[in-house]
C-alpha cells in the first residue's frame, strides 16, 4: 500500500524514485483512547490516503452502524480494526503503522496509554525520533500526561508535539489552550523537555492536522502534518567520534574479511585509524564497501562493511571506534532500568544483557532508588515490579564498549533477558560507568586449576544437591563425602545450615536473600573447584536461575546437578526439624513449599527418588556416577 500521488499515473518511475528517497520519521503517539489517540492516528492515515478502497467502504458502513459520530466517519474504528489484526502472542505489544506523504515516510508506534502498558510504551519510544503527546483540552495536564512525558524524555526523544485535542469541545478558546501549554511547560522543564511544539487540534474534524483550521485564527504555529513532515531529526550524531558496533563478520572467501554494521555516530574515510574495542587493537580502514559500490566516506545512520589494512581479530558485538577518541570500556555501570516482567526483579540474580550485537552475563548489584513515574518522586526499593523504573548498579561478567544513553542510544541502550525462558525482562539506559573496578586486575598464577587437581589425581567438580527442606540433601551429601573420602578423594561439603552460621549469617529467607545465598555459595564452590576439590553442596537452592548461574560459573562437565526428589507431602510428614509445622501454623514465613516457591530442575544430571531408595543407596548411585567418569589426569 502506498501513498496516492498524481505521479503514479503520470510517471511511475519518477514516483518510485521519489518514494525511495524520502526520509523516514519514526514517531510515537502518547495518550489514551479517551484523549482521541485512535481518532488522531486514523485521521493521519486517512489524510495521507493510506487506506485501501475496501477498508474505506467498510469504514463508512461501520461508522453508520456504530453510529458514534452521527453518520460521519469514525476514524477510531479504522485503528481499532487494524488493532484486531495485530500479531497475537507477543508479550510486548506495540502496533506500528506505516504511512507516507509527498515529502516523507512515517512509522508511528501506537502503544496503549495506561500505566500497566509502560513497558509497551518504552518499547515503542526506544526507536522513535519524535513524539506526539495528546492532551484532552477539557481535562488539561493529567498524571498520565506527566508519565508519558517523563518516559519520552527518559528515552531521549527530543522532538515533541503537545497536541491539545478536542479543542472544538472547549469552543476553540485560546485562553484554555494557553493555560494548558503554560501548565505543561512548568512541568516539562523539570524533566528537561523545555522545547516542545504546542498545536490546538480536533482529531475528529481534522482541524490543524493536514489543513489549517479556520477555527484558530489566533494560532500561528505549524499544523501537525507540516510539523511531522519538516521536523529535523538528523541530530549531531555525525559530529561525534566514530563508532560502529559490528553486526557480523563478513567472510565470503579467504581473500575478503569485512566488518558490517550500522554507523552509530561520527564518520569514516578510507585511511582513518581505528581501534577495535574491547581488545584495543588498532588498524586503518582500507575500504568502505556497500552494495552499490565503495564509498569515499560514510556517516552515522549508514550501514556499511569496513575492511582493514591489518588482520586483526574482531568479532560480532565488538565496536570499531576512532583510534584517537575510542569509546569507554567498562564492566560496571549505573543504569536506569524499566522492569518489564511479571516476576519482580530481585537484586543479585543474573541475566543476559544485550547491547547492540553483544550479549553478556549481568547482575543488578544494587537498586539505588525507584522513580515514581507519576510524581517523579524517588523512593527506596528492594525490588522492581512490572512497569517500575529504578536506578541500579549493574555488574557484567566482561567489559564492554559503551556510551551513555544520553550520548548515543545505540551504544547505551540495552535489554535484559531471562537466561532460562529467553524473555525480555527489562530495558535499560546506561547513565555512566562505575570506576571502582578500574583498579582491579586479574593476577596471573602459575599453579593452575588443572595442575592442582592432577596432583590429587581427580577432577575438581561440584555435586549440587537441590530439593525441598527435609528432602534428605544433607544426609545424602554427608554419605557421599564419607564414601569419596574413603576412596582417597579430596572433598569439601558446603551445607545450607552450616554456611548460614558463618559466611551467610546476614541472610534470611526472602527471595532476594536466597538469591544472594546461592550466588555466594556458587562463587565459593567455584574457588574450591579451582583448588582441585570435589565439592558437595546441600542447599534448597529453590530457583532455576541461580542454579543455572552456578552452572555457568563453571566449565562444562564440572557441575553435576542432583535433584533430591522428595514430594512435599513426604518431606512434610517427616518434618525432622519441626519447621513445616511452624510454617503451617504461621510462625515461620517464606517457607519453601508452603509460602515460598520451589522450582524443580528440568534436566538434572541425576535424579534421586527418595520415596524409592534410601539415603545409602542414593549416595552409592552418586558415587558410582562420579567414579564412572573418564578423567584425563595429564597436565
Ligand atoms: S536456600 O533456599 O537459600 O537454598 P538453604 O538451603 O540455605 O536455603 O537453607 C535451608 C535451611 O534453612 C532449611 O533446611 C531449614 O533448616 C532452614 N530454614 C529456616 N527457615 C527457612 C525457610 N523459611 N525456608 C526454608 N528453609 C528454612
Amino acid at each position: 500500500m502506498a501513498h496516492q500521488s498524481a505521479l503514479i499515473a503520470e510517471d511511475i518511475e519518477a514516483y518510485l524514485h521519489q518514494h525511495q528517497h524520502k526520509s523516514l520519521l519514526r514517531f510515537i503517539t502518547c495518550g489514551s483512547v479517551d484523549d482521541g489517540k485512535s481518532t488522531l492516528i486514523g485521521r493521519l492515515l486517512y489524510d495521507s490516503k493510506m487506506i485501501f478502497e475496501d477498508q474505506m467502504a467498510a469504514l463508512e458502513v461501520d461508522s453508520r452502524k456504530v453510529g458514534t459520530q452521527g453518520g460521519a466517519i469514525d476514524f477510531a474504528l479504522l485503528v481499532d480494526g487494524l488493532a484486531a489484526e495485530r500479531e497475537q502472542g507477543i508479550t510486548i505489544d506495540v502496533a506500528y503503522r506505516f504511512f507516507s506523504t509527498e515529502k516523507r515516510k512515517f512509522i508511528v508506534a501506537d502503544t496503549p496509554g495506561h500505566e500497566q502498558y509502560t513497558r509497551n510504551m518504552v518499547t515503542g519510544a526506544s526507536t522513535a525520533d519524535a513524539a506526539v503527546i495528546l492532551i484532552d483540552a477539557r481535562k488539561g495536564v493529567l498524571t498520565q500526561t506527566r508519565r508519558h512525558s517523563y518516559l519520552v524524555s527518559l528515552l531521549g526523544i527530543r522532538h515533541v508535539v503537545l497536541a491539545v485535542n478536542k479543542m472544538d469541545l472547549v469552543g476553540w478558546d485560546k485562553g484554555v489552550f494557553d493555560a494548558i501549554v503554560a501548565d505543561y511547560r512548568a512541568f516539562a522543564e523539570q524533566i528537561g523537555l523545555s522545547v516542545f511544539t504546542p498545536i490546538p487540534i480536533s482529531g475528529l474534524g481534522g482541524d490543524n492536522m493536514a489543513t489549517r483550521s479556520d477555527a484558530t485564527p489566533w494560532f500561528e504555529g505549524p499544523i501537525l502534518m507540516d510539523w511531522l513532515e519538516a521536523v529535523e531529526v538528523e541530530d549531531d550524531l555525525q559530529a561525534k567520534p566514530f563508532r560502529m558496533p559490528v553486526q557480523w563478520v563478513n567472510r565470503p572467501n579467504l581473500d575478503f574479511r569485512g566488518f558490517s554494521g550500522l554507523i552509530a555516530s561520527g564518520s569514516i574515510k578510507p585511511g582513518d585509524r581505528i581501534r577495535a574495542l574491547p581488545s584495543g587493537r588498532e588498524s586503518r580502514v582500507a575500504r568502505i564497501v556497500t552494495l552499490p559500490g565503495d564509498l569515499d566516506q560514510a556517516v552515522a545512520g549508514q550501514s556499511v562493511t569496513l575492511t582493514l589494512e591489518d588482520e586483526i581479530d574482531i568479532s560480532r558485538g565488538d565496536v570499531i571506534a576512532a583510534a584517537d577518541a575510542p569509546a569507554p570500556v567498562a564492566n560496571q555501570f549505573e543504569a536506569t532500568l524499566v522492569w518489564m516482567d511479571d516476576e519482580p526483579l530481585p537484586p543479585g540474580r543474573t541475566y543476559l544483557l544485550k547491547l547492540g550485537a553483544r550479549t553478556v552475563g549481568a547482575s543488578i548489584t544494587d537498586i539505588k532508588h525507584r522513580v515514581n513515574v507519576n510524581t517523579l518522586e524517588k523512593t527506596a526499593a528492594k525490588r522492581l515490579e512490572l512497569n517500575e523504573i529504578g536506578v541500579c548498579n549493574l555488574s557484567l561478567d566482561q567489559a564492554i564498549p559503551f556510551e551513555a544513553y544520553a550520548e548515543n542510544r545505540h551504544m547505551g541502550g540495552f535489554i535484559l533477558i531471562d537466561r532460562l525462558s529467553n524473555r525480555t525482562v527489562g530495558a535499560g539506559l546506561i547513565n555512566f560507568a562505575l570506576r571502582r573496578a578500574d583498579n582491579i586486575h586479574w593476577q596471573h598464577t602459575d599453579v593452575t586449576k588443572v595442575s592442582r587437581a592432577a596432583l590429587k589425581r581427580q577432577r575438581g567438580q561440584v555435586v549440587w544437591l537441590t530439593g525441598l527442606s527435609g528432602a534428605g540433601k544433607s544426609t545424602i551429601a554427608n554419605l557421599v563425602e564419607k564414601r569419596l573420602h574413603a576412596l582417597g578423594r579430596h572433598t569439601y561439603l558446603l551445607d545450607g545450615d552450616n554456611v548460614r552460621h558463618g559466611l551467610n549469617k546476614d541472610l534470611g529467607f526472602t527471595e532476594e536473600d536466597r538469591v544472594e545465598n546461592i550466588r555466594r555459595v556458587a562463587e565459593v564452590a567455584k574457588l574450591m573447584v579451582d583448588a582441585g576439590l570435589i565439592v558437595l553442596t546441600a542447599f534448597i537452592s529453590p530457583f532455576r536461575a541461580e542454579r543455572q548461574l552456578a552452572r555457568d560459573l563453571l566449565e562444562p562437565g564440572e557441575f553435576i546437578e542432583v535433584f533430591v526428589d522428595t514430594p512435599l507431602a513426604v518431606a512434610e510428614a517427616r518434618d525432622v526439624k519441626g519447621l513445616y509445622k511452624k510454617a503451617r501454623s504461621g510462625q515461620l514465613k517464606n517457607f519453601t513449599g508452603v509460602d515460598s516457591p520451589y522450582e524443580a530442575p528440568e534436566s538434572p544430571e541425576l535424579r534421586i527418588d527418595t520415596t524409592a531408595i534410601d539415603p545409602v543407596e542414593a549416595a552409592e548411585r552418586i558415587v558410582a556416577w562420579l567414579e564412572g567418569q573418564e578423567i584425563d589426569y595429564t597436565i
